[in-house]
């Protein structure tokens, strides 16, 4: 479609339009206009001015980031990143492995040391510059994002400033990691606990958050003095690279913060090998973070695991069902359904069944599917063709099991990787929708009769990350949520995450928790100094 475009206006023309875009856009709206009507173009062109915009910003980068320099890949082996909305290439990044893995942890081992030895205000300060940055930035980095996964532009928006929340809050928590005294068992002895980085890390992130998945680990880690060798998803690494441009930018030294991206199994397994990488965090599926967590017990590295859940929603006959309703729609059609604490089954009770059905689908028809660049859009596209494929999977085993679907059921009119936003009927718990993570728009309904039953059926996974639950009755609610195992519970709330609080699961969802005072942890050990013989 670009190059159809392309051939349709003279450089000149092109190049003033993408120019012009930035300053004025309403003639380069009506020019769109008229293209659109002529050959639906108007999506390319879309993408065309926010890239020609990023790359003016400086935070469209196309390489990896290794002891402070920008690097390719050493046998010039690229990798394309896509555009999901419209399946167009947007850039190609270095395709790295194992050579760049090791260049990448001495980096990082070399910077630890001075890394660590400076004061927490030092390393609090470089932070907070790194957090002003990314709020400074904020449309850019929304764009490159939208561009690169999908989601609408405000959500984007949103997780750029989720993200910028744990640069602020561990630059915060940077001077708050307070050892103990504990009192002496001998009288000539004083017994210390000193709190200590525990020194090169390798962090694994997910496509789904492209930022806040990088600085929720990277901020503890370097608040803590730890250094870090950052793996992004290969869907989604524009994102990664424009927030290690802008912690250069706030003067955070080179090698502390390293960028590669490629091969992830070679990756991965040159972090897992290297006796230099003390510890590995990773966000994703349960199924590569058993094998990380296996590869990690050769070196004993410490783990940290977020991964994958299987989230249970609650809805009780006493529900305020407006509230639920609107609980369920963000929990479940947030990013198209792609994120880890989706709602994956909403348990609906026999007296309210009918109405809550009626209603939810009343709130998803009006959601408006389309490029998140456009305005209006609440649902994206899917990442890709092999994640549409497993939403209809998914779609059809409910019905084969006899479900109804109430809405959606299909791929949108748009085409390509877009899903009609769904609700099942009727389902039923031998569907493998309600045992797997659909990670898609999809919300199955499925009837019980009492608390007993819902508790029952939402702790039977293996799985235990985020739930929720809907009723006005307090007494029931908080014994409900002591009931369920899971690391989270959204209690008439159906979006929970903030930095501000652990986030984490149980069971096969992880190990570990992010955010929160409680995140900083996680890069950190323990120290016990025992001094004795002291002449008192
Ligand atoms: C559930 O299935 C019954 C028929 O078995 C049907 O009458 C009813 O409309 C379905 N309910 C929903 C919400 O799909
Ligand atoms: C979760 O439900 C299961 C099945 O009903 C039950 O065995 C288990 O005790 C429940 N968990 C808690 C913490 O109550
Ligand atoms: C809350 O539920 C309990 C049963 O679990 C019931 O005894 C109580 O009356 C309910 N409270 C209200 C205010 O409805």
């Amino acid at each position: 479609m670009a190059a159809k475009l392309r051939s349709l206006l003279s450089p000149p023309l092109l190049h003033l339009l993408l120019r012009t875009s930035s300053s004025s856009s309403s003639a380069v709206l009506t020019f769109q206009r008229a293209l659109h009507s002529q050959m639906g173009a108007v999506v390319t062109l879309k993408s065309e001015v926010a890239l020609k915009e990023l790359h003016e910003a400086g935070l469209l980068r196309s390489q990896g980031l290794i002891g402070g320099k920008w690097m390719h890949a050493h046998d010039g082996r690229t990798l394309p990143v896509y555009n999901p909305a419209t399946g167009e290439l947007i850039i190609n990044v270095p395709f790295m492995g194992e050579k760049e893995t090791e260049l990448a942890i001495d980096a990082a081992w070399d910077a630890f040391p001075s890394w660590s030895q400076k004061t927490a205000l030092e390393r609090s300060r470089f932070l907070y510059k790194w957090y002003e940055l990314l709020v400074a930035k904020k449309e850019d980095l929304a764009r490159l994002m939208t561009l690169e996964q999908g989601k609408p532009i405000k959500e984007a928006l949103g997780e750029v400033l989720y993200g910028a929340g744990f640069v602020q809050l561990y630059a915060e928590e940077a001077k708050r990691v307070y050892g103990d005294i504990i009192p002496a068992t001998l009288p000539d002895r004083r017994l210390f606990v000193l709190k200590q980085p525990v020194g090169v890390v390798g962090a694994i992130t997910p496509w789904n958050f492209p930022l806040a998945m990088i600085t929720r680990k990277v901020a503890p880690a370097l608040a803590s003095g730890c250094t870090v060798i950052v793996k992004p998803a290969e869907l989604t690494p524009l994102t990664a690279l424009a927030a290690a441009e802008l912690a250069l930018q706030a003067g955070i030294p080179p090698g502390v913060l390293n960028v590669v991206m490629g091969d992830a199994p070679q990756i991965g397994s040159a972090l897992l090998e290297s006796t230099k990488v003390r510890k590995i965090t990773f966000t994703g599926s349960t199924a590569v973070g058993k094998k990380l967590m296996a590869g990690a017990a050769k070196t004993v590295k410490k783990v940290s695991l977020e991964l994958g859940g299987n989230a249970p929603c609650i809805v009780f006959d006493d529900a305020d069902i407006d509230v639920a309703v609107r609980g369920t729609l963000t929990s479940k059609y947030r990013n198209s359904g792609q994120t880890c604490v989706c709602i994956n089954r909403v348990l609906v009770q026999d007296g309210i069944y009918d109405r809550f059905a009626e209603a939810l689908k009343k709130a998803v028809l009006a959601l408006q599917v389309g490029n998140g660049l456009d305005d209006g859009v609440t649902q994206g596209p899917l990442i890709n063709e092999a994640a549409v494929k497993k939403v209809e999977a998914h779609v059809q085993d409910a019905v084969n099991k006899g479900a109804n679907i109430l809405t959606g059921g299909k791929r949108h009119s748009l085409g390509s990787t877009y899903y009609e936003p769904t609700i099942i009927g009727n389902a039923t718990e031998d569907m493998l929708i309600m045992r797997e993570e659909v990670f898609g728009p999809v919300a199955p309904l499925i009837r019980f009769k009492t608390e007993e039953d819902a508790i029952r059926i939402a702790n039977s996974t293996e799985f235990g990350l985020a739930s929720y639950l809907f009723t006005e009755n307090m007494s029931r609610g908080w014994r409900v949520a002591e009931a369920l195992e899971y690391g989270m519970v959204g209690f008439n709330e159906g979006s929970i995450s903030t930095e501000v609080a652990p986030f984490g699961g149980v069971k096969q969802s992880g190990l570990g928790r992010e955010g929160s005072k409680y995140g900083i942890d996680e890069y950190l050990e323990m120290k016990y100094i025992c001094l004795g013989n002291m002449k008192v």
